[in-house]
């Protein structure tokens, strides 16, 4: 939401004169102090913070590392991964340095003319206390939540004005141990704003848009013949009477074409809805994301009192019997788990680091994000509506029962009581409350889910608890379900909490499905979270077996995508009821990327300190797996790929199986030109998939079924999806796919070739940007940045004479970004990643082995146009260059 009035004045239907200052928003990014660890007295305003860093926010203090085995070590019992016994967990949290406490201090100017101001943090890790020019502004327990705090008291002395001139501001960060599962970063991660205002002002988060109408949809489902969006939205104002307010909705395209338009009194409630009836709209979907551009206005006779403008989005969803349907189409969610880490950049947000995310999702025809297990960033948001991603937003881990000693069960019940803004309602009304009101104009968010694994899905608590949340949700929303991870089989169904969740979500327990399908109140079940199958990239593994949870001597699992844990499956078989089920209305798969902390099945194990689930890996490298979601979610799409690399010295002469990931329904495989057979692709039936599973013991107690890995061709999953060649006897060459079309045609084909000794670092693009360039920070006259720096992601490869892949090259490379003919602050280094879990050296040292021949570095954008050079070198091979430009 922003509050700029220049455009919207172009806009105007009535000419108005602007007699009082208009509201605006800061974004406070640059100019901040920081102090990590206790400063006495830091509130105050004359507090000397000169020796303290200086930092530009989003800022996460921890990623800097250095990585440490003691670092949130926990002596714990993982009760959801089924074990009886406590033991030392190392990694869990990703052994960075986020715990303790932090203090941020920065100065923020008033100009004349204002009389109501907030601050708006986005997010802060965690427990923010905040003080505004030395006096108390407010408390807010959890990291993750946006929240707002009112400091017009604190601003002003005597005549109602807010004091003009400069204030100052300080924010102390309190992380403990224990109270996360994952990564949680640390500090200003998000951006703080503050918001100017008039003594009547349009409520922050105060308007919600919806389409509560679309007719004549077009067979495409992009467009309709009428719209109608209501836009309802709350007006602040101390007292109504003497005023006489007017509120308008004016709609227009992005480029500036007015759409639609309507005013409404406003009464004692201190609210008004117009509806908006849009001719021929555009609809938003993620193949078409049109957004509108809403300015709403408040105004008193020919007075503008406040005015805001925002995005919104023309579309409908349903979740009916048949299952989801968006602007009247049904399909299945094709989405993915995302924690909110960025790898190297950590959990600061940076909005090039996230495009890119989303852009690399799409790649592979994913459609949807959840936010697990947290409320997104609203910038997150922003761009999942611009991109076109449909969005999950979660909101939290825990509620009464604690699943890690100091999680967010310590506050969820808790009243504040001394806070100034305490409000005597639980954090729990707080939190879900700031979720909604945040977020409900955001055209992506298809859902709510109101938690994830909750202990308390099988009690009476966990009963009371979903329809406490859910009646919350519908009232700030009633557009939207709400949805919750639960993964206790039957169990949620016995306490009711599964029937009372509109949209019952599983976590893995595909046995189940039928008797949730049976048990849903609208006869429709959705993987809530699905897969956790592991994998390293480029590593492999004989023989080729499907196991759960296995750990090995090395930290690593195999890239043949054949495990996964004790709770969890491939994606093979969540595949047989995504295909095969029309209850079953899509997933989300654990996860999109690999993320810090949590290194299942390693969690033992040092120094594995990130998680090997991810689709791509922590650097955002595809691994193989990334190609066979591509084949299941964008058939469309050509896909040719194949594994394993084909390097194996010393395994001359031995059995090393061969996949082939591919759209294409059949192939003939080669290994020196020798033929390995042709296969295709074969379906197998729902009943033949049953009968060919295993029941096994589970740690929690009683069975769950696996599928039966060694189960027959035409009646194993694995091979509706992949092709595999089981037999293929190694020998150094050439290994070579042909694809043939459904008409019996050739193709496509692909080569791997054995490569030979490092010679050279080549530098690549992936499918997030086409060009080496990058956009220049923006600065205002003062040189205070206004966005986050734009980011480019290069990938070095270390390859022989012949440009293939050294698969096994460990080279230790080194990095350096140099303006061109001397130009300054144009790019610079920001981090490195090679997606290897078990790596402790730090993402922010211009140094990294390459893992399986690959690294990626992050280059940040500086404040100058201009041109630069990223070197990449390493010993005993040629160094890359890439050139960039700045713009
Ligand atoms: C789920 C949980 C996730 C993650 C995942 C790993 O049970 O919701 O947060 O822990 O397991 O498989």
């Amino acid at each position: 939401m922003k509050r700029h009035i220049t455009a919207a004045l172009l806009l105007a239907a009535i000419p108005f004169t602007a007699l009082l200052a208009q509201s605006q928003e800061q974004l406070l990014l640059s100019g901040w102090h920081f102090h990590l660890g206790a400063a006495s007295g830091a509130e105050a305003t004359a507090f000397d913070d000169s020796g303290w860093q200086s930092v530009t926010i989003p800022h996460d203090w921890a990623i800097y590392g250095p990585f440490d085995k003691d670092i949130d070590k926990q002596v714990v019992r993982i009760e959801q991964n089924g074990e009886a016994e406590a033991t030392e967990k190392t990694g869990r949290s990703g052994s960075l340095p986020w715990i303790g406490e932090g203090w941020y201090r920065t100065e923020f100017t008033v100009p004349e003319g204002y009389d109501h101001a907030e601050l708006v943090f986005d997010g802060a890790m965690a427990e923010p206390h905040v003080w505004v020019d030395g006096k108390d502004a407010g408390f807010w327990a959890y990291g993750y939540n946006t929240f707002c705090l009112d400091i017009t008291k604190q601003l002003t002395e005597g005549d109602g004005q807010l004091t003009a001139g400069t204030h100052t501001l300080a924010v102390h960060l309190q992380n403990v141990e224990e109270s996360s599962r994952w990564y949680p970063g640390a500090g200003l991660y998000r951006p703080v704003r503050l918001l100017l205002g008039q003594e009547i002002g349009l409520k922050t988060w105060g308007t919600f848009a919806r389409t509560t109408m679309l007719t004549g949809i077009a067979d495409d489902h992009k467009s309709a013949t009428e719209a109608r969006l209501t836009v309802t939205s709350e007006v602040r104002a101390p007292q109504m009477k003497g005023h006489k307010l007017r509120l308008g909705h004016i709609l227009t395209t992005q480029g500036g074409t007015p759409v639609a338009e309507h005013w409404m009194d406003v009464n004692d409630s201190r609210m008004a809805t117009n509806v908006l009836v849009v001719t021929r709209p555009e609809l938003w979907s993620p193949e078409q994301p049109t957004l509108y551009t809403l300015v709403t206005r408040v105004t008193e006779g020919d007075m503008v009192w406040d005015e805001q403008s925002q995005q919104v989005g023309i579309r409908t969803i349903d979740y009916t019997a048949e299952g989801f349907k968006l602007n009247g189409e049904l399909r299945k969610f094709r989405g993915v788990c995302l924690h909110h880490d960025m790898g190297p950049v950590g959990a600061a947000f940076n909005k090039a680091a996230f495009r890119r995310q989303v852009a690399l999702l799409k790649e592979i025809g994913c459609d949807a994000i959840r936010t697990s297990h947290n409320m997104p960033a609203p910038w997150q948001m922003d761009i999942c509506d611009e991109m076109g991603m449909m969005v999950m937003a979660e909101s939290c881990d825990m509620w009464v029962y604690p699943k890690c000693k100091n999680g967010y069960s310590r506050f969820f019940e808790q009243v504040d009581e001394t806070s100034v803004n305490k409000t005597g309602e639980p954090w729990w009304k707080r939190d879900f409350t700031n979720l909604v009101l945040v977020h409900r104009n955001h055209p992506s968010i298809v859902m709510w889910s109101i938690g994830n694994e909750i202990p308390d899905q099988n009690s009476a608590t966990g009963y009371k608890y979903t329809r406490l949340l859910e009646d919350l949700v519908h009232e700030l929303d009633g557009t939207r379900p709400c949805t919750q991870g639960m993964d206790r089989g039957e169990g949620p169904m016995y306490s009711g909490v599964w029937q009372a969740t509109d949209i019952p979500g599983f976590n893995y327990r595909l046995h189940v499905y039928p008797k949730g399908i049976e048990n849903s109140p609208r006869g429709i079940v959705l993987g809530s979270e699905t897969a956790s199958t592991i994998s390293s990239r480029g590593v492999y593994r004989f023989p080729v077996e499907e196991v759960h949870g296995t750990a090995y001597d090395d930290g690593q699992i195999t890239g043949y995508d054949v495990e996964s844990c004790i709770w969890s499956n491939l994606p093979d078989d969540d595949w047989m009821w995504q295909d095969k089920c029309p209850q079953v209305i899509g997933e989300f798969v654990w996860t999109g990327f690999d993320y810090l902390g949590e290194p299942t099945p390693y969690d033992e194990y040092w120094p594995s300190r990130s998680s090997y689930f991810g689709i791509y890996d922590l650097a955002g490298l595809p691994k193989d797996r990334a190609y066979l979601y591509r084949v299941h979610w964008a058939p469309e799409k050509e896909t040719l790929h194949l594994l394993p690399h084909w390097n194996w010295k010393g395994r001359e002469g031995e059995v090393t199986p061969v996949f082939c990931y591919t759209s294409y329904p059949e192939a003939e495989l080669f290994v020196n030109g020798k033929s390995q057979g042709r296969l295709s692709h074969v379906d197998v039936s729902m009943e033949d998939y049953l009968e060919n599973r295993v029941e096994e013991p589970m740690p929690w107690g009683g069975t769950s079924m696996f599928a039966d890995g060694n189960a027959p061709r035409g009646k194993n999953r694995l091979d509706r999806y992949r092709l595999r060649w089981m037999d293929v006897v190694y020998e150094p060459g050439e290994l070579k796919v042909i694809a043939y079309d459904k008409e019996g045609k050739v193709a496509a084909t692909e080569v791997i070739r054995t490569a030979g000794r490092p010679d050279h670092v080549e530098l690549v693009l992936d499918a997030a940007k086409q060009q080496p360039s990058l956009a220049v920070t923006p600065v205002d006259a003062n040189g205070n940045t206004m966005d986050t720096p734009d980011l480019l992601f290069v990938t070095a490869r270390v390859v022989d004479k012949e440009g293939n892949l050294c698969p096994d090259a460990d080279t230790q490379l080194t990095f350096k970004v140099n303006g061109v003919k001397g130009a300054k602050d144009v790019a610079r280094f920001n981090s490195c990643c090679n997606g290897d879990a078990t790596s402790t050296e730090v993402f922010t040292n211009p140094t990294m082995k390459a893992f399986k021949g690959e690294c990626v570095i992050v280059v940040e954008a500086g404040t100058h146009v201009g041109d630069a050079l990223l070197t990449v070198s390493g010993k005993g091979v040629k160094a890359g260059k890439m050139n960039i430009t700045v713009r």
